[in-house]
């Protein structure tokens, strides 16, 4: 019993390293520890204005006020109020995703009130809300009067937060640091992480490689020895748990506008000819690419455009996103002679290339 104490106490402590703070124990021995710490918060953070205006209704009409984090079961049901009379609130996407029906928000008078009936491990996360600031129908947020609490409703049978694939890709970039996703649906879990092949621990520094249970494990400046299949494992009181396996595979891409290429089918073409032009994309996996095209006939002939994209492995872990957009004009007459330029547009920026099509 002492031994499961300490062990506790060690973890809780780790948890504050990691900038965490364990707020919301109900128990009465947690009360006095629980008032010094919010004030050394709001010191910390003094943009903060005061009190939280997030609570949790706990049974007879207590109230608690919560600040960082909150441990809770699965299972019961979860009453969160917020402060104001026009309230927004943001809460974890899995219950966006499914439009689940067991949450519920209802503006009242003087608080909002979010409930959500039987929690499940996956819905832990971040449960935020804010005052709005409304002149008319427009709404601002007011970043003075915002809450948040990442809530854990904890699950012996699932100690990492359920992933909705059974496989998960990650791109790592050197230019920034990636992401494991192994969360966990308790704090206090001890979370490693394994290579499959060769198969062994990972060792953690705490640099390189950290693990935040809110976030899973992050890879400071990934670099292409990071590449291969992992999984993390997780161990509270009961047999140690995995989590879904995650290919990690490197990038070498520089973050920046698309690198275009455009290449028609062929460059002189008679009246009555077809034609295809391609404007081609080699970039970042998850990088959305879109296409616009500006050519002769616009607006006064029917062209079809086709898009698409795919993965293109390019041996030893990396990978390259190959988005492409093809433009195909039939039965060319006189109004078709010109350039064909092609704008690709991602996140970074944007790049035009033209090709000429002309009359032999
Ligand atoms: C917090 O606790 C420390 C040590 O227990 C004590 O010295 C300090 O006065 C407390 N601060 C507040 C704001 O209660
Ligand atoms: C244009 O692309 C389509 C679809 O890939 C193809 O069927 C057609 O033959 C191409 N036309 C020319 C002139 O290359």
């Amino acid at each position: 019993m002492k031994v499961w104490i300490i062990m506790t106490l060690v973890l809780l402590c780790e948890e504050f390293q990691n900038g965490l703070s364990q707020q919301g124990n109900p128990r009465k021995e947690g009360g006095r520890r629980q008032k010094n710490r919010s004030g050394k918060r709001k010191e910390s953070e003094s943009a903060g204005k005061g009190q939280s205006i997030l609570t949790q209704v706990l049974d007879k009409g207590r109230f608690l006020r919560l600040v960082d984090s909150l441990t809770l079961s699965s299972g019961k049901d979860l009453e969160l109020r917020c402060k104001g009379s026009r309230i927004g609130w943001a809460y974890p996407t899995y219950l966006d995703t499914f439009k689940d029906s067991r949450l519920s928000i209802r503006q009242q008078d003087k608080y909002s009130q979010l409930i959500l009936t039987s929690p499940v491990a996956a819905d832990t996360g971040e449960f935020s809300c804010w005052a709005l600031l409304c002149d008319g129908d427009e709404c601002t947020r007011d970043t003075d009067r915002t809450s948040s609490a990442y809530i854990y409703f904890t699950d012996k049978d699932e100690l990492f937060v359920p992933s909705t694939t059974h496989f998960d890709i990650i791109y790592l970039r050197p230019d920034k640091p990636s992401v494991i996703p192994c969360r966990v649906t308790s704090p206090l879990a001890k979370v490693t992480l394994h290579r499959e092949v060769p198969p062994g621990e990972v060792s953690v520094d705490g640099t390189q490689i950290s693990y935040n249970p809110r976030k899973g494990f992050i890879i400071q400046q990934p670099s292409l020895e990071d590449t291969g299949i992992f999984y993390c494992k997780a161990v509270s009181r009961s047999t140690p748990q995995m989590s879904v396996k995650y290919q990690l595979l490197y990038v070498e891409v520089p973050s920046g506008p698309p690198s275009v290429t455009i290449e028609a089918s062929s460059t002189t073409v008679g009246g009555g000819d077809n034609i295809n032009v391609t404007c081609t994309v080699l970039g970042d996996p998850d990088v959305d690419v879109d296409f616009v095209w500006t050519f002769p006939g616009q607006d006064q002939r029917p062209v079809s455009i086709t898009e698409a994209w795919r993965l293109i492995n390019r041996g030893s872990g990396h990978t390259t996103r190959i988005s492409q957009s093809v433009i195909a004009v039939e039965d060319i007459e006189t109004i078709d002679f010109g350039d064909y330029i092609c704008t690709a547009k991602n996140i970074h920026g944007e790049t035009s290339v033209a090709a000429q099509v002309a009359s032999y």
